[in-house]
């Protein structure tokens, strides 16, 4: 095979300027294309000599090797890099390919999420079919440890003690768009984003986005965010871009986040700034910019949302948030009555415990419950008779179990006072 006029012009030209390294590249380049594989390597080889870092060139060589089925040589020199975050994208892809001719699958996924999330469009049907990326292999391993990853809610809106503004603000912002997507359309608001509620564990956040479901006889997905989360880059995106896919395949749903503040936390990445690729990613898909969000209510919760990245309180995306206090006395008797239903309990006075438990949460009203029920257990076993819950037990079991909200009030009114991020924890202050 004989060279081009133009690869035998750039070698002349060479002649006169040996050391132009930016000209020796562009000779490279035409070599690999017209496959003179050998003349590549040593030409590459010619420049690392002098330039033992040059990654453009390790790119082009890689690349030769890789074509020559010479694996070995290809992994050598991604491995003689020294911060191998920022190898040049064909480079990393031949890697990739190269550690998959050599067996080792497990290096060759990393690297090729590692490609997916840098490049989330890109595709390759040899790595693809090698590494049998599986959409659904993370729902396949929620599947197994919880069948219960999409649930049919068995609550609602009246099961749901006080919080009337909540429901309110619930029913405008995305309830009604659901029910009646056209008129919202016609006024030009946006359908989609989502809420965000928050405040001190235990009060309901979880169960009003429940009931939410319940309401519209939606599905209901209740994902955790550090369950989405994983060490390797790239994959964290993979299970949140699944997770919004299932949501939209089974709607209506109502899709819960519960501890949306770890998203973009570091400590579940290996490397820094993934939390920002994840954070994006979730952005995008509440954006519903590649896809159409209509009937998908997204919901999340945080305990702490002095952790929240600010990027989820721009328009658009949870652009409700909203506080979720303490059960109020109405309240308090409803989760009394609705907790004691399913247990033997006599006809109790939900008034006199709802007085007594301010500052309580539901879960505090569970365990207060649940104090009560092991004392009347413990005489059963004793006796053999079975004796119902009074008053009496549960006033003594009040007084047993402290309130949790104080502490998470206590921190949140030092963020509150000191920071008070655009008006965001007026409404705590308003509570104290
Ligand atoms: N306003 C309320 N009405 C009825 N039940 C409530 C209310 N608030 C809390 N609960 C009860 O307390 C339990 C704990 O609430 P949960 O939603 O898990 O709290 P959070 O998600 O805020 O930590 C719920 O399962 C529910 O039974
Ligand atoms: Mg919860």
């Amino acid at each position: 095979m004989e060279y081009s006029q133009e690869i035998k012009q750039l070698k002349e030209a060479l002649s006169f300027t040996p050391d132009n390294i930016a000209l020796r590249l562009l000779l490279v380049q035409k070599l690999l294309a017209e496959d003179f594989l050998d003349d590549v390597i040593n030409e590459c080889q010619e420049i690392l000599k002098k330039d033992k870092s040059n990654l453009a060139v390790k790119e082009l060589l890689a690349e030769a090797f890789y074509k020559q089925e010479k694996y070995s040589a290809v992994i050598m020199i991604v491995e003689e890099v020294q911060d191998d975050y920022n190898l040049p994208f064909k480079l990393r892809l031949y890697y990739t390919k190269a550690l998959v001719k050599d067996g080792n699958i497990i290096a060759a996924q990393e690297q090729y999420d590692m490609i997916l999330s840098m490049s989330p469009n890109f595709s390759d049907a040899e790595l693809d079919a090698a590494l049998r990326v599986k959409m659904h292999d993370y729902l396949d391993e929620l599947e197994m440890e919880d069948a219960g990853f999409i649930q049919k809610s068995d609550v609602s809106f009246k099961d749901v003690g006080g919080l009337d503004h909540i429901k309110r603000e619930i029913n405008l912002k995305i309830i009604k768009p659901l029910e009646n997507p056209e008129i919202y359309k016609k006024f030009g608001k946006k359908i989609g984003g989502g809420i965000l509620l928050f405040g001190p564990p235990g009060c309901g956040k979880t169960f009003l986005a429940k009931a939410t479901a319940g309401e519209i006889q939606a599905n209901f997905i209740n994902v955790t965010i550090s369950d989405i989360l994983d060490m390797y880059v790239g994959k964290s995106e993979r299970n949140l871009a699944e997770t919004f896919e299932i949501a939209r395949a089974h709607r209506p749903s109502v899709l819960f986040f519960d501890e949306v503040d770890a998203l973009g936390a570091n400590r579940h990445e290996m490397r820094a700034n993934a939390g920002r690729h994840v954070i994006n990613q979730f952005l995008a898909e509440l954006d519903g910019m590649e896809s159409d969000n209509d009937g998908l209510l997204v919901i999340g919760a945080t305990n702490t949302p002095w952790a929240l990245d600010s990027a989820f309180r721009r328009p658009g995306r949870f652009d409700r948030i909203i506080f979720v206090p303490p059960p109020d006395e109405e309240a308090r008797m409803k989760i009394f009555d609705l907790s004691l239903r399913d247990k033997p309990a006599e006809q109790v006075d939900l008034k006199r415990l709802a007085a007594l438990t301010e500052k309580y949460s539901g879960a505090d009203i569970k365990a207060v419950i649940d104090i009560a029920v092991e004392s009347k257990l413990e005489i059963a076993l004793e006796t053999g008779e079975i004796q119902p819950i009074n008053t009496k037990d549960l006033v003594k079991a009040i007084k047993q179990h402290r309130p949790t909200t104080m502490d998470w009030f206590n921190t949140a009114k030092n963020y509150a006072l000191y920071s008070n991020q655009g008006g965001l924890y007026d409404d705590i202050l308003k509570y104290l």
